[in-house]
């Protein structure tokens, strides 16, 4: 299901092949030159909404794995503010938001001399391929969706944009012939979708696209709210307590982890069932030291002591990132720089997907 001379095979952040062991997915026709010091080779993409203050969740479900990756693959990360539309955001405060998301995520260790970082909206290819796509998706699938039940649930009035948000995200990803896309676990229903429509267009009208595999991380693949943590965190929690920010200062760090719910159990040990704030815990302190929450739990005989590990663990996570964002504030030309760069080499890539799937959809050159 792969056009001739793509690669497949398992892997991606937790195992990925390595740089000489991975052919070049479908050779130059995805557009595989080495830009700067990118690597050419597999390629991985994904994307972040710059809808609100990024978090933990996003930071270790997502970003920190992105950073990661720039060196053994051609990455490429997007901040999809298309998709932040399918909700009312306020013009002049949105702007604002998608320059301090890319200023984050540099600040939380991409390198744009070693990726490719760009906002959606500037590379239009996006939406021209997301309606090829809508045309081969069926209401039924985008129906099923759960990440639109929930949004959507007690809402009068919904966009139909929420409604098809999953296939623009489809068209994000296959415009760029990614092999593996870096998720949390929220969007792993999303990737099925683009998998399934990618392997139906192929079908219908030849081979064109790659079809995509999720990567997700072993460890806080899913990071639950400190207050509820049989809830997802998430950037619209009810109190803001249960949330730690990436760039939460010291003080309010120590407090959300201080102040986090547990359980009357009374004894540190890892069974997200039936123990899933301390759970959270023990996630949020092995993926910040590289370790197993299970073998984590062992060590503590208290859940003070617990929380004092987590919240010491990730001041020092947060740190320089929070001092980096700082810097990157002072010379907003840099972020707007790279993100221009960014935007001419996704540009780029992007056209030539976009050309073949219009010629496979036999729609007729300008000429
Ligand atoms: P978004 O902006 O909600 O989240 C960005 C990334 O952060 C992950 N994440 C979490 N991981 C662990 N625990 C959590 N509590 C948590 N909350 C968020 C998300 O899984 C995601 O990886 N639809 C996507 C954006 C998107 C996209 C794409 C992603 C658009 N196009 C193409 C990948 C590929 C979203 O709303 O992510």
């Amino acid at each position: 299901m792969r056009p001739a001379g793509a690669s497949g095979g398992p892997g991606g952040a937790q195992a990925g092949p390595s740089p000489s062991e991975a052919a070049v997915p479908g050779g130059s026709q995805y557009g595989t030159t080495r830009t700067g010091n990118r690597q050419a080779g597999p390629r991985v993409f994904s994307g972040i909404q710059p809808s609100g203050d990024l978090h933990i969740g996003n930071y270790l479900g997502a970003i920190r794995g992105w950073a990661e990756e720039q060196d053994r693959f051609d990455a490429i990360y997007c901040i999809v503010d298309l998709h932040a539309l399918t909700v009312e955001q306020d013009p002049a405060r949105f702007r604002e938001q998608t320059l301090e998301t890319a200023r984050n995520l540099m600040a939380a260790g991409l390198d744009p001399e070693r990726c490719t970082l760009f906002v959606q909206s500037h590379v239009v290819e996006h939406v021209a391929l997301s309606w090829l796509l809508q045309c081969t998706t069926s209401f039924g699938e985008l129906r099923r969706m759960t990440q639109f039940k929930d949004k959507s649930a007690g809402r009068d009035s919904v966009s139909v944009g929420l409604f098809t948000y999953p296939v623009l995200q489809a068209a994000d990803i296959l415009l760029y012939g990614a092999e593996k896309v870096p998720i949390g676990d929220d969007q792993r229903q999303h990737l099925e979708l683009t998998r399934d429509v990618a392997m139906r267009f192929n079908h219908r009208y030849g081979e064109t696209f790659i079809v995509p595999e999720a990567v997700t991380p072993k460890v806080a693949a899913r990071v639950m709210d400190l207050q509820n943590p049989t809830a997802k965190m998430s950037k619209s929690a009810q109190s803001p307590l249960g949330t730690v920010l990436m760039l939460d200062p010291p003080d309010a760090i120590t407090r959300k982890v201080r102040r986090a719910v547990t359980d009357s159990i009374g004894q540190v040990a890892y069974d997200p069932e039936r123990q899933p704030g301390v759970a959270t815990l023990l996630e949020i302190l092995a993926a910040t030291t590289n370790a197993d929450p299970k073998a984590l739990a062992g060590e503590f005989s208290g859940y003070g002591e617990l929380k004092n590990a987590v919240a010491e663990a990730l001041v020092e996570e947060l740190r320089p990132v929070r001092e980096r964002s700082r810097e990157l504030g002072r010379d907003p030309g840099e972020v707007l720089r790279a993100l221009r760069d960014g935007a001419a080499r996704a540009t780029e890539l992007a056209s030539m997907t976009l050309a073949r799937a219009r010629h496979a959809m036999g729609l007729l050159d300008a000429g």
